[in-house]
């Protein structure tokens, strides 16, 4: 019985290398369950059935920051110079907001070390407003060094940001791009494509 057993599950592990993987939140540095603060739920930090914050998508659970920040191109706000998305993660990783002032609840327990990238982004690659792809021509000679996005591997998605000024509506790299929330892709640092050799990088830039 045992000698089956093992040989069983050794034709599932091959099974298992043979298949695309595929992550999930759970276990990831996502799942917040095991942390003091979480309230030992892995969904409600971010999202809630009932009560969300109204005017934001996908039912936003997390009290939102109203940051403004030194940027690329200037200084910028939560509010008008991001990707959706970008506001959601800048929420809890731009150190402002608590971890756990979500559900209404006014929270203390704040993010810190390398996950924390502060409100200072010229030291963070450009989202948002900073980040129109493909780069308007005119930008420098460098703007030209771009790849089409018809290229783009499906992990790899673009999101839109709206000008509040003109009303345009323009393609942008957002933290989404890079990152997926939920570890969907089970790669390290939740990332949309393995970065092995620098891969997403060269997704976009022609170097
Ligand atoms: C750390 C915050 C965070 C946690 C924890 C989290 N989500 Fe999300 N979720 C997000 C963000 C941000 C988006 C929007 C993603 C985007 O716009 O690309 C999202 C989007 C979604 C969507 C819309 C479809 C999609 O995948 O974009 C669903 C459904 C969803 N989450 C369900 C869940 C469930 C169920 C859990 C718990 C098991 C969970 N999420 C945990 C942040 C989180
Ligand atoms: C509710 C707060 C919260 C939100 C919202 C949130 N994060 Fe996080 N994130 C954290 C915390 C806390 C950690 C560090 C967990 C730990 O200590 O390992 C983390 C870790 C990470 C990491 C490091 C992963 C690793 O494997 O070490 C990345 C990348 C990341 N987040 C990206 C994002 C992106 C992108 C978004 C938006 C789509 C986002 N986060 C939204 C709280 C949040
Ligand atoms: C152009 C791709 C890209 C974009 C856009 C991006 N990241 Fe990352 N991020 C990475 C890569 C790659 C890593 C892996 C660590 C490294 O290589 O330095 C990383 C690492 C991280 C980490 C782990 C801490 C660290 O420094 O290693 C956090 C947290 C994080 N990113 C959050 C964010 C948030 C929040 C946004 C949006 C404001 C964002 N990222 C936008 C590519 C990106
Ligand atoms: C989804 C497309 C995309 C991906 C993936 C991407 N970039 Fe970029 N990158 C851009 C865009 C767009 C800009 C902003 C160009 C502009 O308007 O100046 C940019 C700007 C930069 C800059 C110039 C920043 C500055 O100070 O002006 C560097 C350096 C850079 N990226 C490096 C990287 C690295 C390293 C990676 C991989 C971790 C990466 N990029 C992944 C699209 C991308």
């Amino acid at each position: 019985m045992l000698r089956s057993n093992s040989v069983k599950i050794g034709a599932l592990a091959l099974v298992g290398f043979a298949l695309p993987s595929f992550g999930q939140i759970v276990g990831s540095a996502h799942d917040f369950s095991s942390m003091a603060w979480s309230d030992g739920e892995i969904c409600k930090p971010c999202h809630t059935p009932h009560n969300a914050i109204t005017g934001m998508p996908r039912l936003w659970n997390h009290t939102l920051t109203t940051a403004t920040y030194d940027m690329h191109e200037g200084s910028g706000t939560a509010e008008l110079d991001f990707d959706t998305t970008s506001r959601l993660c800048l929420s809890c990783h731009d150190g402002t907001v608590a971890l756990d002032s979500f559900g209404g609840n006014n929270g203390s327990s704040f993010i810190g070390g390398k996950q924390k990238l502060g409100t200072d982004l010229t030291n963070d690659h450009p989202v948002g407003s900073d980040a129109e792809y493909p780069p308007e021509s005119g930008g420098g000679s460098w703007s030209t060094r771009f790849r089409d996005k018809s290229t783009f591997p499906s992990s790899v998605r673009l999101k839109t940001w709206t000008s509040k000024d003109t009303g345009n509506v323009i393609d942008v790299v957002s933290c989404a791009t890079c990152h997926n929330v939920h570890n969907r892709y089970g790669h390290d640092d939740l990332l949309t494509l393995d970065n092995s050799a620098s891969a997403l990088c060269l997704t976009c830039h022609i170097k």
